[in-house]
């Protein structure tokens, strides 16, 4: 099926970035939250960012209106209707999720697919939501969404090839890298990712080391761009925490217990960047100060 028409449910850090990715590749796209303020704050955002690659000289001021004509706004679910392809990126919470599928089920036409950015919650289980499973997959973008060439797709149980196909071809048009994996607890991304992030914590808890000596080794040791500590407050110590406790029960595996120190410091509220305190200091404007 080509795909002309996308619709991405939720205007937030990932919604906002995903329709700007598609407006860009030349997609119709239609964009829609539960209040007009945060249409406008996500509209800001594709703005805001669309300027900066202006500015840079990667995209040309034709490209830059083009993209921004291309994108529609609304509350209304029935704007999706004829949309071929529609990527979910509300908040993540299963319950929210569901009842944003089972309307989307029943606006979208038949033909339709339905994904999720999820970064956590099974596809399997999402596609149950709906009476198209085998039209539903997992399109899993990386933040920031216009700068990261990444895209997790994750099939589901019964995710048809033709939908992976034309998912797949999507992620390319949008000048994306696709990845096809299966629907396993993480999928790849935060199975690898979230468990060494919480070895390094437990690595402190231990007194093995200081979180600057931890990521000066990762830093300096294996190329890491960021320490593991720093990247765990940037993601926030609270989300990371919602991982391992999805590895912990999906696989019922002991080997991804969440560290006690992590439990700890979410319950004190020092989350990492967002919080201004997690394993380090920042300012207002979330750079590091200690
Ligand atoms: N932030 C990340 O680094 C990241 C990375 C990959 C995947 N994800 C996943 O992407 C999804 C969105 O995350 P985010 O960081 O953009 O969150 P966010 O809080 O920035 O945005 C969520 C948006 O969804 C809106 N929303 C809530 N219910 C809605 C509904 N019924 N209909 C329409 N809009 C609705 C909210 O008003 C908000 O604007 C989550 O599932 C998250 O796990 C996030």
């Amino acid at each position: 099926m080509e795909v002309k028409k996308i619709g991405v449910v939720g205007a937030g850090q990932m919604g906002s970035g995903i329709a700007q990715v598609a407006a860009q590749a030349g997609f119709e796209v239609v964009l829609r939250d539960v209040e007009e303020r945060f249409l406008e704050r996500g509209l800001a955002a594709i703005r805001r960012s669309l300027g900066k690659f202006l500015e840079k000289g990667k995209i040309t001021q034709e490209e830059h209106d083009a993209a921004l004509g291309r994108i529609k706004t609304t509350l209304s679910f029935k704007d999706f209707a004829d949309c071929d392809l529609v990527v979910e990126a509300v908040v993540e919470d299963e319950a929210v999720k569901a009842e944003v599928f089972q309307e989307l089920d029943r606006v979208v036409k038949p033909e339709g697919i339905l994904a999720s950015n999820t970064s956590s919650i099974p596809i399997t289980k999402l596609a149950s939501y709906t009476g198209r499973p085998e039209k539903f997959i997992g399109m899993h973008f990386m933040n920031p969404v216009p700068l990261m060439v990444l895209v997790e797709v994750i099939r589901g149980h019964r995710t048809s090839d033709e939908t992976t196909e034309t998912v797949l071809e999507v992620a390319r048009r949008m000048k994306k890298t696709p990845v096809e994996v299966h629907d396993y607890p993480g999928f790849v991304s935060n199975r690898v990712l979230i468990p060494m992030l919480n070895e390094a914590i437990q690595a402190v808890h231990e007194g093995v080391a200081t979180p600057e000596a931890v990521d000066a080794v990762m830093r300096l040791g294996m190329n890491h761009p960021m320490g593991p500590l720093e990247l765990a407050d940037f993601i926030g110590l609270d989300t990371v925490l919602a991982i391992m406790e999805v590895l912990y029960q999906g696989f019922s595996d002991s080997k991804y217990r969440p560290s006690p120190l992590l439990k700890k410091m979410v319950q004190a509220g020092l989350l990492g960047r967002k919080s201004g305190e997690g394993f380090y200091k920042y300012d207002e404007k979330g750079r590091k100060i200690s």
